[in-house]
């Protein structure tokens, strides 16, 4: 046990905090059933207290998840604790957290009490806890903050009155990775029944040091870590699970502790917060961002082609990605070109690498970011500049609007061939999509569709972006316009004509993936 470090979850807690409304039940249990599915060990479900609705989420929560311990949060009042154990009254292994202000600015400004006030109702509080399960835990809130002493005084007394686990809280993430050991430190030698309980620390990442002070912790002797995906939580958040969990698995030389968790699970668990939460994730966060493990640099892509621990200190199947990224952009090198080229299911007889790299960088400029149906475009089109569309749409119109169910026609000039068609749908977009199909008879399935505009005012230009999927892999389509309608009919004859790229390249290429 030694050996282990606990990882207790605060998502649907300090993480909810940080929403801009409250999770409901139901999203409050579907984030528990993957935290458990992750084997995180303790899940921190709510504060009963604080709304019916959450009183409901730790009570469901409680008696609907197996596997991890429980808890509910509480102040030193004698109501909170009881809610929180009648929350977690269905739980087979519930803990009921409890804490408190312990900084001079704390105990003054915010509760105006003395120390001494502060430790009788810790005793207390704890006591009380203990009539509801075995299983308490103390925290001295804003530790980070607090004289030494007086955390010495008041751990000491919490041990003494039954709690089984001290949480050391950097509450307003003040710490430094230096300071924070020297505290850790100080409760191991000077507290003298701390080995009676589970030494825990909880960060927060206002300078963005969460996840640096918690290991470090670990490394003084804390054995539970308090962290939220994605590293939710108040202000710039708690310690990210995903990191604390990925540092010590990825630098086990350094701590040789084990976690419970079990690390596949936590891209899966990401997305799921991201979606539920409301809360995109920044690409470049460690472990989970989009581009955690994208390579963008010809010499980094180079490196990853030769020995992919050139530039990947974790592999992306241990977090539960199928694979690595490499972006195709203007910084590739030719032996990346080269090698997506064969994974794509061309023969390196079939092309000069040499000259196809001149033309794969000059498009790589206009565009940007350079796409497996791009590539395909390059091959196929041969001459330097012969990308044409197979379909390009030479009427749009659509009725639409309160009473009227939403129509659109739309005319479709493909090689030399006009079609017209005429559809109804959920809205005007709806309604031109399936026109669109019902004449390039493709099956497509819009994934995101996302709205931007490009200028300023009522007549601005809208840049309408779609990502779809169809039998032949996901694409992408752009459309600009004043009228979004227009913009996203445009961008879904973008994905059109991938589409029809791609077929044309599969029926080429029989080894084509
Ligand atoms: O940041 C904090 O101090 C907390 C406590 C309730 C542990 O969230
Ligand atoms: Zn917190």
């Amino acid at each position: 046990m030694k050996d282990k470090v606990l990882i207790f979850d605060t998502t649907l807690r300090d993480g909810e905090q940080a929403l801009a409304s409250s999770l409901s039940v139901d999203q409050k249990l579907r984030i528990a059933r993957q935290l458990a599915r992750l084997r995180v060990d303790i899940i921190e479900a709510g504060f009963p207290i604080s709304s019916p609705g959450d009183f409901e989420s730790v009570s469901t929560i409680a008696h609907e998840i197996e596997g991890p311990v429980i808890c509910g949060l509480a102040r030193l009042i004698d109501k909170d604790i009881v809610a929180c154990g009648k929350a977690l009254a269905g739980a087979a292994r519930p803990r009921i957290h409890t804490f408190v202000g312990t900084s001079a600015i704390h105990m003054e400004k915010k509760l105006r009490k003395t120390n001494d006030e502060v430790v009788a109702m810790a005793v207390h509080a704890i006591k009380l806890c203990r009539k509801f399960c075995d299983d308490v835990e103390f925290s001295p809130e804003d530790a980070g903050r607090t004289e030494i002493d007086f955390l010495c005084r008041i751990v000491e007394a919490a041990i003494k009155s039954g709690a089984t686990t001290i949480n050391i809280p950097d509450t307003v993430g003040y710490t430094t990775p230096e300071k924070f050991a020297w505290i850790i430190d100080s409760v191991f030698n000077r507290v003298p029944n701390v080995d009676k309980a589970v030494i825990s620390v909880h960060c927060h990442n206002d300078l963005g040091m969460a996840t640096a002070n918690s290991v470090t912790a670990v490394a003084h002797g804390a054995r539970q870590v308090e962290c939220a995906v994605n590293g939710l939580g108040e202000r710039a958040g708690n310690a990210a699970l995903e990191e604390v969990v990925m540092t010590l698995d990825v630098r086990k030389d350094l701590f040789n502790l084990s976690v419970g968790v079990d690390t596949r699970e936590i891209m899966r668990t990401s997305k799921l917060v991201r979606d539920v939460c409301n809360m995109p994730v920044q690409p470049n966060k460690a472990v989970v961002g989009s581009n955690a493990f994208a390579h963008s640099s010809g010499i980094h892509q180079d490196g990853v082609l030769k020995s992919r621990k050139t530039y990947e200190i974790m592999t992306p199947q241990s977090i539960g990605l199928s694979d690595n990224r490499m972006n195709l952009t203007s910084r590739s090198g030719s032996h990346m070109v080269k090698s997506r080229l064969m994974a794509l299911g061309y023969n390196e007889k079939e092309f000069d690498i040499e000259a196809f790299y001149k033309r794969f960088i000059e498009l790589a400029d206009k565009k940007g970011t350079v796409y497996d149906d791009d590539l395909v475009s390059l091959m196929e089109s041969k001459g330097e500049s012969d990308m044409t569309d197979a379909f390009s749409l030479d009427y749009l119109n659509v009725s639409s609007g309160k009473g009227t169910v939403p129509t659109a026609t739309v005319r479709i000039v493909a090689r030399g061939k006009v079609s017209m068609e005429a559809a109804c749908g959920d809205g005007a977009v709806d309604a031109a999509t399936k026109a669109i199909d019902r004449i390039t008879g493709y099956s497509i399935a819009i994934e995101d569709f996302s709205l931007t505009s490009l200028t300023e005012g009522r007549e601005a230009l809208g840049k309408v972006k779609i990502v779809a999927r169809a039998n032949e892999g996901v694409f992408t389509g752009i459309g600009t316009s004043t009228d979004i309608v227009e913009a996203s009919a445009l961008a879904y004859m973008d994905v059109v004509n991938k589409i029809a790229r791609m077929k044309k390249f599969k029926k080429k290429l029989p080894n084509a993936k």
